[in-house]
């Protein structure tokens, strides 16, 4: 892969796609990791007297009213709090302030372009990878970045289409990214699945299970395999369609599989063989949490793909912050990987070896899926 740190970027005026798709409550940013997780190529650009030209999208754009409130301008905002160079915004993502304004750049100074998706209102040009706005924006600058890793699974016009007219590289993020999730997949490891749906972990699990050595299951997506053990699950979800599949799975791999012995239930803590038909699941309990902590004991690595339990009600929090303590404490590397059990680490504000800035585009790296917008950057 071609990282930044190998082109000469002096004088030159740099396009950075970065994922900046932050959460937001009442248009205040949230949690800035993601934009943390991009200073380290901004931060080489300034240094290196690049002119930096940041384009990101926020959030999905598909009427007017969206655009409204999903201006880049308060992340642009944040960002000047971030580095120490000017940070000029342009609420424009095409036309004559735009290209005036990066005429007008400086060396080590950074453009922030507004979202690249109020392309995709009327028409969808940025989504599609409309040629003619990759065209355009490839225009703008002498060098692309990929940053974004958050959106590498996006084959769009800021992500993919403009690499396809200029000289293109990882950015650190990228390339850091893709390392460790491909040192996941091919290491042996231990996995931690939790979250909603079986249908979801799937594809991660048909592509990781042959270089894991055990898998804990919990989160809702566990009583799926509990009822094909025989268990009565009450009340709680099942997913109907992916019984046949976990029962393969099962009659395969069940010797890999370390499932839940207790539940967390809204009518307490309940032996996996004592529930009642209207129990529902919510978390793993105390006996769970004890048979979950032996089974990482031995783990060279361990990669995490979904909350335990509904870890944002107290009641039901312990499975997903207990095994997220144990694991900071550990000798081995763990991985947390998608957006809830990131967002579950930051709500507990533990710290472990890495955490991936991307959701969806994790989910997909992890089952084994090739993305257009790398296969650029090979060459
Ligand atoms: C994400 O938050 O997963 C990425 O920024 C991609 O966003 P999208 O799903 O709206 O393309």
């Amino acid at each position: 892969m071609k990282v930044i740190s190998d082109a000469d970027v002096k004088g030159k005026k740099v396009i950075v796609r970065v994922d900046f798709n932050v959460p937001r409550k009442d248009g205040k940013i949230v949690d800035d990791t993601r934009i943390v997780g991009s200073l380290k190529t901004i931060n080489y650009l300034v240094e290196h007297q690049a002119k930096v030209i940041l384009l990101s999208h926020l959030g999905r754009v598909e009427s007017e009213e969206d655009k409204k409130k999903n201006s880049l301008m308060e992340v642009g905002k944040h960002l000047t709090t971030l580095v120490t160079c000017p940070v000029y915004f342009v609420a424009q993502t095409r036309g004559e302030l735009l290209e005036t304004t990066i005429n007008n750049l400086q060396n080590g100074e950074i453009l922030l372009v507004e979202n690249t998706r109020f392309e995709d209102f009327p028409s969808k040009l940025e989504s599609s990878c409309d040629e003619a706005l990759s065209k355009y924006w490839a225009t703008l600058g002498d060098i692309f970045v990929l940053d974004a890793f958050g959106s590498a699974h996006r084959c769009h016009a800021s992500t993919y289409g403009i690499s396809k007219y200029l000289p293109s590289y990882a950015g650190f993020l990228v390339k850091e990214e893709t390392d460790v999730l491909d040192k996941a997949i091919d290491q042996d490891k231990t996995l931690i699945l939790g979250g909603a749906k079986v249908s979801d972990k799937i594809g991660v699990i048909d592509n990781l299970i042959d270089n894991t050595k055990r898998v804990l299951l919990a989160g809702a997506m566990c009583f799926t395999f509990l009822r094909v053990k025989g268990f009565n699950v009450g009340k709680s979800p099942v997913s109907e369609e992916n019984i046949d599949y976990v029962q393969n799975l099962i009659n395969n791999y069940g010797d890999k599989m370390v499932l839940p012995v207790d539940i967390v239930t809204q009518n307490g803590i309940k032996n996996i063989r004592d529930m009642d038909d209207d129990d529902i699941g919510y978390d793993i309990g105390p006996d769970t949490i004890e048979r979950f902590k032996d089974a990482l004991d031995d783990s060279t690595l361990v990669l995490w793909n979904g909350p335990l339990g509904k870890y944002e009600e107290k009641a039901y929090e312990n499975g997903t912050k207990e095994i997220l303590k144990y694991l900071e404490g550990q000798p081995f590397p763990t991985i947390l990987a998608g957006g809830d059990i990131t967002g579950a680490s930051k709500y507990f504000d533990t710290k472990v070896y890495y955490v991936s800035t991307g959701g969806g585009s994790t989910l997909e790296y992890l089952e084994g899926k090739k993305f257009k917008t790398l296969s650029r950057l090979n060459g």
